[in-house]
């Protein structure tokens, strides 16, 4: 295949593109991904200062900025949505990425942590969607139809071994609404997928890198025996938002080493 049939089938030039949690960890290693394939990226996440400094380093690789948005409340993922349109007509594709985690033993889970973890990881990709779509129908067509990419997690595929209850219950629920969005989606051309990680390093994660990767109980359970890298998340993005990906809605793509089929 040549130089140009590859950037004609993975390439994103022309596209818009938001990434939640954009400042840092998986987002930023998305971000990077859509920009090297020519998007243009808007980063969000509570922290607007966070999201300018990222997306001056991100820069370098395209056309990218940065600013605050909450996803946790609804008045934060109204005020998201307006920020993008007052920046541009359409978004091509929205990943609903920013996420949050919580670990207590279920004798004294408590209240606050549950909500937290729901409000950020469920409820704010249902309702920065549902106040995105006029922007997402605006340039979406059959053959190039608009993307939403939900980032779940492994958790929310196999029961895991460290006491996250909340988390696991809504990356679960974030995979199920992957696929109920995904059909309500799919006459008006949107198409969603989920991506649900197994292990890359970030500020979530730097725990179990603290005690070492190879000696962690994820790393033990994972057929691969190693954490993921940016390219391999941010390619599986990629592909999913460019014209490779456009018959593809409702999957639930684990990039987990192997982990999911555990
Ligand atoms: N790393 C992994 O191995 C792994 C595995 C499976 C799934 N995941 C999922 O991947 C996603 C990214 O995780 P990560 O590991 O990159 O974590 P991270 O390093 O903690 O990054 C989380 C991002 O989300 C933002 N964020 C948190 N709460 C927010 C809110 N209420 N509104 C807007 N932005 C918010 C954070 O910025 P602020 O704090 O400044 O708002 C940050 O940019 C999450 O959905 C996570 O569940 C990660």
């Amino acid at each position: 295949m040549s130089n140009d049939a590859l950037s004609s089938l993975f390439g994103l030039d022309g596209k818009t593109a938001l990434v939640t949690g954009g400042s840092r960890g998986i987002g930023y290693m998305i971000t990077g991904s859509l920009l090297d394939a020519g998007a243009t990226v808007m980063i969000s996440s509570r922290n607007a200062e966070a999201c300018q400094e990222a997306a001056g380093k991100l820069s370098e690789r395209g056309p990218c900025t940065g600013f605050a948005g909450d996803v946790s409340t609804a008045e934060g993922c109204e005020a998201l949505a307006e920020e993008v349109q007052n920046r541009h007509e359409s978004l091509d594709i929205l990943i609903n990425n920013a996420g949050a985690s919580w670990g207590a033993p279920l004798d004294n889970h408590p209240v606050e942590g549950w909500d937290k973890v729901m409000d950020t990881n469920v409820r704010g990709p249902f309702f920065l969607t549902q106040k995105l779509l006029p922007l997402l129908t605006a340039k979406a067509t059959a053959e190039d139809p608009a993307r939403v990419i939900n980032i779940g997690s492994v958790d929310g595929i196999t029961s895991p071994s460290w006491p996250s209850f909340a988390y696991s219950s809504s990356k679960a629920a974030i995979h199920m609404l992957t696929r109920h969005m995904a059909r309500d989606l799919a006459p008006r051309h949107i198409l969603v997928n989920a991506i649900a990680p197994g292990l890359f390093e970030s500020k979530m994660t730097a725990f179990m890198f603290d005690d070492g990767p190879v000696e962690s109980e994820v790393l033990r359970r994972m057929p691969l025996g190693r954490s993921g890298n940016p390219d391999e998340i941010g390619g599986s993005v990629v592909w999913l938002s460019s014209r490779a990906g456009a018959y593809l809605t409702g999957a639930v793509i684990p990039v987990s080493g192997g982990y999911a089929i555990l």
